[in-house]
This record gives structure tokens, C-alpha cells and sequence, in this order.
């Protein structure tokens, strides 16, 4: 008979403890443990005897030097943009979360990659335990023609899912979402801390043991981190986070993790009538919006991880109507633009404290570049003086609380890209080395915010 208790686990990082307690031992959250009922009886020794070792209980040591990669060929997904952010496709065996808030598209883009995938003649599995059979298939008309070989499965059960796999070779799986997998074995509802863990903790094995890649797709909490425990992303090799404003057509994916290849690289999508395409000249297109020169608006020269993206920030400056006067910033840290706006106050004098100061970025996109601080400033002096600033002007520096202006990283790709895009002035902080200037490009150098009104108007 197998001994049964009860044990309670905190929903974020995963620490148990026997006895309820209001705050996490492991990572002081509070209100975050779930009670667990843990039967003792021996079943881990299964998950050893079950393709993990492929049966055999004998350690494998071996000089590193002498192990292979050759048999590593990344499969490509069939989107640019994802298999950039992955680090050049997709890895034999690799578990790849992709997270993101409901209504992002997270499902479309799974969807759009099973679709790819299986028309270049391989089998794929699209498991889907959140819609039915005929609202993927109206999803996958929606996208394009729907490849005779891509299997879906409308199932929760992961001893169903797991005996789909065993009957048939699939080259890429998908399961959307791991909230609603279901493990009987284990107490709990789908979406619990030890179903989540348990049920990715079943496909991992099956995938590790027959090398076949997986996403998985993961809700996100209103915190924004992807619901059910933490453990889940060290499980997995790849944590994907899919974000953007639902009103916009933008999307950004960035990898918050990835075993193998760089965190830095950025896709940008976007959500069409028929599925999501890549934007592959972001700066292009974000600047194609902005139309005629007004007050308010100046081009930032941001970098987002690997790339330079030159991007509209927008602010109004007006009276304030109520007494407490708003400050609000879309896409851009409010404590920033509180302090950009103090150092406005205190190093040039300029006193915003009676106006309302409303801060967007253009396209919904969310960029947390510290150059963005150049641009920000002088949108917010450009829309309180009401004087447009030029079109073909751009800014990257940042502001620093004494006033100064500080060099930012990689001016030189940033520069190239404005030269790029026609930008004919840039304004950067003259503070740190010269660099060599692309051809077109006149680069003002200033030293404090207080020299940005005199080079500007
Ligand atoms: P979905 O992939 O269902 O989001 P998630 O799985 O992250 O919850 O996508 C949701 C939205 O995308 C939906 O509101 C409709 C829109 N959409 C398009 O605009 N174009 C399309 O081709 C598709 C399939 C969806
Ligand atoms: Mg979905």
C-alpha cells in the first residue's frame, strides 16, 4: 500500500514544506503554497527503467573532447524570425517554452510553425488541449493551404499523448498549453504546481529519449512570468516570451532563455488577417507610421538586444486639469520618465511639476534601452515648447542624474543603421570616444541635457 500525504509546495519556485505556511521558505512570496497529495510508492524507479537510460543503469563517462556533435543538425521552423531567436532552429531533443499573455498569438504562431514544418514533408504533432480539432483546422485556413501530414490531437490525457507518440515517428511536437495537460497518476487539477511539473516532466523524457523537439505553450500570470512552478523553466531548454499590446499589430519574441544560443536576439512580428508575419525592417516600418514632423515626437535609436531599431517616442505635455498632475508612460518605465522629468527640472529649469506628461512609444513595443532617454527628453521639451523637431534628427544617449549625457553601447551599429534609414543628424553624448562616422551622417555630440534645447530648436 502506498503511503499517502500531504505535502505543500510553493506555486513559484517550487520549495516544499510538510505544514502550511503564509510565506515561502524558499523564495518569500507569500500566499503561494498549494497543498499536494504525495503517494511514496516507488514510482520514480519507472522513470529510470523508461528511455531515460534506455533501460540500462551503467554511468556513461566519456572525455569530452571525443564527444560528437556532428549528429546535432538544427531543424529550421520555417520562420526567420523564430529560428534567429532560437540561435539558428530548432535542437534534436530540445524542450522550447513559449509564453505569453492571452490573445498574443501564441497559438497562431505554434500553429503557423506545425503548418511550415509539415509541408516540408515531416510528421508533426499538434496536441491541442485548449481548442477542438475544427477550431484548428479554421484557425490553419485563416493561415494558409493546411499540409495533408500535420496531425492534430485534442487531448489532455499524458499517457494518451504518450502512447500518440509511441505509434508513430513525429519530427516535431507541439502542446498547447501545459496548463491543461493532465497527469492521473498525480493529484491535482491540470494547471497545478505537481501536474505541470509531473505531465512535462513524462513528454521530457519521451522526447529526450527519441530526440524530438517540443513546444510547449505556458500561460503567463498577471506578474508576467509563466504560470505553474518555476521549476518549469529549468526543465525546459529554451523559455520563449511572446509579448506585445493586444491593440496593436506588433509583437515581439525574445528568449529569456536558451541553452543554445544567445538571449540577445529579437523577432518581430506582425498579426495580420492571416497569421503573423515577420517584420524584417522593423525600423522601416515603425518609422513609415510616424507621418508628418509634430511636436512631441523624436526618433530614439534603441537597441533591443542584437539589433538596432529606430523607434518613435511620443510625448504630450499639457496642463493639468486635476491637481495632482499624471505622468504616464506606454512601453517606457514610469520611475524613468519621473526621473528624466526631475532632471529637467533641477539641471535646466524647466518646471514640469503643474503639467500632465503622457509618454508613448510607437507600435506597442516595449523597449527598455537606457539610449531611449535622449530621444525621451527632448520629445518632452519638443511637445512643451510646441516647437516639431526635424524628421531626419535622431538621439541615442543617456541621461544620467546629474544631467549628463552618457555614451551608449554599439554606436556604431546604431549609427549605421540611422544612415541606413536616411537619418541625416544624430545626436549622442560627447562624452565618449569619437567614432568613425558612416557617410551622410553628421553626428552632434553634446555633453548635458541643458546643451540638447540650443542644438534642437
Ligand atoms: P491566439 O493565437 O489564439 O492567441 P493565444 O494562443 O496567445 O491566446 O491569437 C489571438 C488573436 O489573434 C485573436 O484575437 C485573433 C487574432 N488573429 C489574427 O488577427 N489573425 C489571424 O490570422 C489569426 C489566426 C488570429
Ligand atoms: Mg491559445
Amino acid at each position: 500500500m502506498a503511503k499517502v500525504r500531504t505535502q505543500y509546495t510553493c506555486s513559484d519556485c517550487g520549495a516544499s514544506t510538510s505544514q502550511w505556511v503564509g510565506k515561502c521558505p524558499g523564495c518569500q512570496a507569500w500566499n503561494t503554497l498549494v497543498a499536494e497529495t504525495i503517494a511514496d510508492s516507488g514510482k520514480r524507479t519507472h522513470r529510470y527503467a523508461e528511455g531515460v537510460t534506455g533501460g540500462v543503469l551503467r554511468p556513461r563517462v566519456m572525455p569530452l573532447a571525443e564527444v560528437s556533435t556532428d549528429k546535432i543538425t538544427r531543424l529550421s521552423s520555417g520562420e526567420v524570425e523564430l529560428d534567429r531567436v532560437l540561435g539558428g532552429g530548432v535542437v534534436p531533443g530540445s524542450l522550447i517554452l513559449l509564453g505569453g499573455e492571452p490573445g498574443i498569438g501564441k497559438s497562431t504562431l505554434m500553429l503557423q510553425v506545425a503548418m511550415m514544418v509539415s509541408s516540408f514533408g515531416k510528421k508533426v504533432l499538434y496536441v491541442s488541449g485548449e481548442e477542438s480539432p475544427e477550431q484548428v483546422r479554421m484557425r490553419a485556413m485563416r493561415i494558409g493551404k493546411v499540409p495533408s501530414d500535420l496531425m492534430v490531437l485534442p487531448e489532455t490525457r499524458v499517457p494518451l499523448v504518450l502512447s500518440a507518440l509511441k505509434e508513430e515517428d513525429y519530427s516535431l511536437l507541439f502542446i498547447d498549453s501545459v496548463q491543461t495537460l493532465d497527469q492521473p497518476e498525480i493529484d491535482g487539477a491540470p494547471g497545478s504546481v505537481s501536474q505541470i511539473r509531473e505531465s512535462v516532466a513524462a513528454i521530457t523524457a519521451h522526447a529526450k529519449a527519441h530526440a524530438l523537439p517540443v513546444f510547449l505553450v505556458g500561460h503567463i500570470t498577471k506578474e508576467g512570468s509563466i504560470a505553474g512552478p518555476k521549476v518549469l523553466e529549468h526543465m525546459v531548454d529554451v523559455v520563449l516570451q511572446f509579448e506585445g499590446d493586444r491593440n496593436h499589430a506588433y509583437r515581439m519574441l525574445r528568449a529569456a532563455k536558451n541553452r543554445f544560443g544567445t538571449t540577445s536576439e529579437l523577432g518581430i512580428y506582425e498579426m495580420l488577417g492571416d497569421g503573423l508575419k515577420a517584420v524584417e525592417n522593423p525600423s522601416e516600418v515603425l518609422l513609415g507610421e510616424a507621418g508628418e514632423a509634430s511636436s512631441g515626437s523624436a526618433i530614439s535609436v534603441a537597441l533591443e538586444g542584437a539589433r538596432p531599431l529606430l523607434i518613435e517616442m511620443q510625448a504630450l505635455v499639457s496642463t493639468a486639469v486635476y491637481g495632482t498632475p499624471q505622468r504616464s508612460g506606454t512601453g517606457f518605465d514610469l520611475r524613468r520618465l519621473n526621473m528624466l522629468l526631475a532632471v529637467l527640472e533641477k539641471r535646466c529649469g524647466f518646471k514640469l511639476g503643474s503639467f500632465d506628461v503622457f509618454l508613448n512609444l510607437a507600435g506597442g513595443l516595449k523597449i527598455k534601452d537606457p539610449a531611449n532617454d535622449l530621444a525621451v527628453v527632448a520629445a518632452i521639451l519638443s511637445s512643451s515648447l510646441d516647437l516639431p523637431l526635424d524628421r531626419d534628427t535622431c538621439y541615442a544617449g543617456e541621461v544620467g542624474l546629474s544631467g549628463e549625457i552618457r555614451p551608449v553601447a554599439r554606436l556604431e551599429e546604431r549609427m549605421s543603421e540611422a544612415a541606413r534609414l536616411g537619418m541625416k543628424r544624430m545626436l549622442v553624448s560627447g562624452h565618449g570616444k569619437t567614432p568613425l562616422v558612416p557617410e551622410g551622417l553628421k553626428l552632434v555630440a553634446i555633453k548635458r541635457v541643458s546643451d540638447i534645447q540650443k542644438v534642437i530648436f
